[in-house]
């Protein structure tokens, strides 16, 4: 096996270099703990962007994936398999909807999110053709694809990868007038983050989000919210809009789905809204499939527990008041729900890379977002015990003790 410093210039050397991966290998893993290939272990603070909220390597998620290997793996929607009504079913009634459309990563599930806003505005609201439009927030981030770039705020996301999709109208996140102001009457829907994560973890203003849903009731535009990153569990609820007692129109679904496994997507909604779609009109050859519905299942089961949910907003009460410790120490904001935070950094001390680097230095793996910001979404299967580490690890970075 190669050491760190070998693997790291292979890495350099045969990928695109369309990330900027701290310079750590790792080579194994389990539950909140990540070991290098030179033996060096580190506590996972940001968890896969969420992809790993139950941990690495659940057992019961890793029997699950195991039991499904020795069956069966792969069968195309072209017939229908024995987990795949048990998965929709389970997820259906976790999101109390009628119906779930697996798909793969993330920004599958947001494709699939806007073809179905269209259709539904074509069909069933009554738009005319080709005119259909969505409400989005400024700062979002739903994904890579060219359709989605499109209505991206970021240049490093957006620029040089026109010609954009149109149909797509930018608002002020948190900015309940402006957002009621752009929708017209070929609005279709509104597609926000309840928590906006890549752009810091930035929290809307406390009734932002049961404003959005009582607009799109009254101008009948569908309300779709990207739990992708905020939702199952990561927040402290099983979905980020609850907090505000929010129930969508669509949600949402990735990363943890998949269980730090598979890559699982979803959208789930009721059926006068995704019974829109018919044979041919929308797909994919994995979405579905009986590896990702065995996993995906199970963290269904996981999450029906509460125990995730209840760990994440007693956990996070913990992190965030050792967080807020460190205001006017290092820190000038700190923002999240659960065990979710974005913190900024005093600039005039370092970047948010540099605080990274230091912090791996320390045995501690977290990401940073936007110049001075640093994302902290450990999985949820850390204790307190660990939550205490991270956070004077943290503190001897920003004081520069030794
Ligand atoms: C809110 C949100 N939506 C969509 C995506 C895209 O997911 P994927 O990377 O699996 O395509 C992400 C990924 O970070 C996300 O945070």
């Amino acid at each position: 096996m190669l050491r760190t410093p070998d693997a790291v210039r292979d890495a350099e050397r045969w990928t695109a270099h369309n990330y900027h991966p701290l310079p750590v290998v790792i080579s194994s893993a389990e539950g909140a703990w990540l070991t290098d290939v030179d033996g060096r272990r580190y506590l996972d603070c940001l968890a896969g962007y969420s992809a790993l909220n139950f941990g690495h390597r659940h057992p019961q998620l890793i029997a699950a994936a195991h039991d499904q290997l020795d069956r069966l793996t792969l069968t195309s929607r072209a017939f229908i398999h024995d987990q795949f009504a048990v998965f929709c079913r389970e997820l259906a009634q976790l999101c109390d909807k009628d119906l779930v459309l697996p798909m793969n990563t993330g920004a599958e599930a947001v494709e699939t999110a806007i073809k179905v806003a269209r259709k539904w505005g074509y069909q069933v609201k009554g738009v005319p053709a080709g005119q259909a439009n969505i409400v989005v927030a400024e700062g979002n981030f739903h994904g890579r694809t060219t359709t989605i770039v499109s209505f991206s705020t970021d240049p490093d996301a957006r620029d040089d990868f026109g010609p954009y999709t149109p149909g797509f109208t930018v608002v002020p996140y948190g900015d309940l007038d402006a957002l009621a102001a752009a929708i017209d009457d070929n609005t279709v829907a509104v597609l926000i983050e309840p928590i906006q994560g890549e752009q810091g973890v930035v929290v809307p203003p406390e009734g932002y989000l049961p404003g959005v849903r009582r607009v799109c009731t009254e101008r009948n535009v569908l309300f779709l919210a990207d739990e992708i990153q905020s939702g199952l569990g990561r927040t402290g609820e099983t979905f980020a809009c609850a907090h505000e007692g929010v129930v969508p129109d669509m949600y949402l679904l990735g990363k943890a789905l998949g269980g730090g496994i598979v890559p699982v997507s979803a959208v789930a909604a009721n059926a006068d809204v995704l019974g829109v779609l018919k044979p041919g009109q929308h797909g994919s050859t994995f979405g579905g499939n009986p590896l990702a519905c065995a996993v995906a299942t199970e963290v269904v089961r996981l999450l029906a527990t509460g125990e995730f949910q209840r760990r994440s907003a007693e956990l996070g009460e913990r992190l965030h008041a050792g967080l807020r410790e460190l205001l006017g120490r290092g820190l000038v904001a700190v923002r999240g729900r659960g065990l979710w935070a974005g913190l900024d950094i005093d600039p005039a001390l370092m970047t948010g890379r540099q605080a990274c680097e230091r912090l791996m230095e320390r045995g501690i793996l977290a990401k940073d977002t936007h110049g001075s910001t640093i994302r902290l979404a450990p999985p949820l299967v850390i204790t307190a015990e660990e939550i205490d580490h991270a956070l004077a690890q943290l503190a001897a970075v920003l004081t520069g003790t030794s």
